[in-house]
């Protein structure tokens, strides 16, 4: 349990097997702007379920809850790299070595944005990153150019940018954190 700058209490675990309900609650209540940002699966019924059924794959699944057991926080880290975000890298000529590369993609419920959690959050991850001796960390599918409130959070952690990309109509830029 830590306490953020706003006084309120958190706390940070894996995700598990009974949290289907509480993880398809989360994402769902997540706002139109946070689910076009946030991208590493769908947020129906069947992907929580096979998520939480399937818990010792290569992803990792971080919460974040608040001092009543809410999911406030879901972040993803999965072993190695996409094959499409590998295929951008290769092109910027930036290459990682697949065993000791992760690849992130992180979400704070709306109403807790800006209080720190992710920061707070993302601390914890990367404590876990260190300590199993990963090298390197890569945005999953990138960041949205547009998402300024995203690409600050990613700087201030001393993500670098490596490229950036069309995708879907929209900008995209390629960061990534030397560990
Ligand atoms: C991006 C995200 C994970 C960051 O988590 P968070 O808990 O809001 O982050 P923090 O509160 O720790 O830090 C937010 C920082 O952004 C800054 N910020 C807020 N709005 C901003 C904006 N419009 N432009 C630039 N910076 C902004 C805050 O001032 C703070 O920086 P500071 O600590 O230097 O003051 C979270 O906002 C989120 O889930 N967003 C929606 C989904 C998403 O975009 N996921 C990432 C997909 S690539």
């Amino acid at each position: 349990m830590m306490q953020l700058t706003n006084g309120k209490n958190v706390s940070f675990r894996l995700l598990d097997r009974n949290d289907r309900q509480r993880l398809y609650d989360y994402l769902n209540q997540l706002s139109a702007e946070s689910k076009s940002r946030f991208g590493p699966h769908d947020f129906d019924s069947k992907t929580t379920i096979e998520i939480c059924d399937n818990l010792c794959g290569d992803t990792i699944y971080f919460i974040a809850e608040d001092s009543d057991n809410n999911i406030i926080a879901y972040m993803l880290l999965k072993k190695g790299t996409l094959d499409a975000d590998r295929s951008r890298y290769d092109e910027y000529n930036i290459y990682f070595d697949e065993n000791l590369t992760a690849t992130y993609a992180p979400s704070v419920a709306d109403e807790w944005q800006n209080t720190g959690v992710g920061t707070a959050m993302f601390q914890h991850i990367l404590l876990y990153l260190k300590n199993c001796g990963y090298k390197n960390l890569v945005l999953w599918g990138g960041v949205q150019t547009l998402n300024q409130r995203a690409i600050h959070f990613y700087s201030k952690h001393h993500f670098k940018q490596a490229g950036s990309f069309w995708y879907q109509g929209k900008d995209n830029l390629d960061m990534f954190l030397d560990l």
